[in-house]
């Protein structure tokens, strides 16, 4: 189980080599480690959430189009390091559960599931959840701010995928509405606190944008 750990941090951290728009090998780390530590507090099987949290974006949507359908990159990954073929297609399962899709979205299958989904989405909120969107705002070029522009709410999954907004619209059509969300307790509590601190961010975001001194 160790090699089969340390053979998928080196993959992922040569995969995701040149990735900047907010999926790179640091998330999937700060992934792996939350979702560990959930996993021990929820008893979950932690074996299954550590190897499917360090290969959950290997085959993303967004970055992988072509794996995504058949998760062609974690199953080629597992098969090379002879997993049997029953996990791998948990592993597999539990990857294609995990995204955010606006209502769509629905609470994964397995304990396992859950708790990689839950850290997945604590990755988006708090101190680094605030850098990922405007590091992803800028890759995407998109403004930072339009008071103009009001943000879309209750969005379905393809109008989520399809909409260009400004990223301080995201935290309203998409991260603010993690916390409820969330699957486990421990990660509930968490997203409260880091929601918490994100709304006294935008606070002084906008004041300083008003010119309050
Ligand atoms: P998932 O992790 O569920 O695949 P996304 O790809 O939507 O979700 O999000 C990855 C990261 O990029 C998150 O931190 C998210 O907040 C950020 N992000 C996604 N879409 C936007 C957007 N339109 N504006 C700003 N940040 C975004
Ligand atoms: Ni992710």
């Amino acid at each position: 189980m160790t090699t089969l750990i340390e053979n998928a941090i080196k993959y992922v951290k040569e995969l995701f080599q040149n990735e900047y728009s907010g999926h790179d090998y640091f998330h999937t780390i700060r992934v792996y480690k939350i979702a560990k530590q959930i996993a021990i507090k929820e008893n979950a099987n932690i074996e299954t959430v550590m190897i499917s949290a360090l290969l959950h974006d290997v085959d993303d949507i967004k970055l992988s189009p072509n794996t995504n359908k058949n998760k062609d990159n974690a199953r080629k990954f597992l098969q090379d390091n002879k997993v049997e073929e029953n996990i791998i297609n948990l592993i597999c399962d539990i990857i294609s559960e995990i995204s955010y899709k606006g209502i769509d979205s629905k609470p994964a299958k397995t304990l396992e599931g859950r708790i990689v989904q839950d850290a997945d989405r604590l990755d988006a909120l708090g101190a680094i959840g605030i850098a990922r969107a405007f590091a992803y705002g800028g890759n995407h070029n998109r403004v930072m701010y339009d008071p103009d522009i009001l943000p879309c709410l209750n969005m379905t999954e393809l109008e989520y995928r399809n909409h260009i907004s400004t990223t301080v619209n995201h935290f309203y059509e998409k991260l603010f509405n993690l916390k409820s969300l969330m699957n486990t307790q421990t990660a509930k509590e968490i997203a409260i606190s880091r929601e918490n601190y994100m709304k006294e961010y935008l606070k002084t975001f906008i004041n300083e944008w008003d010119g309050v001194l």
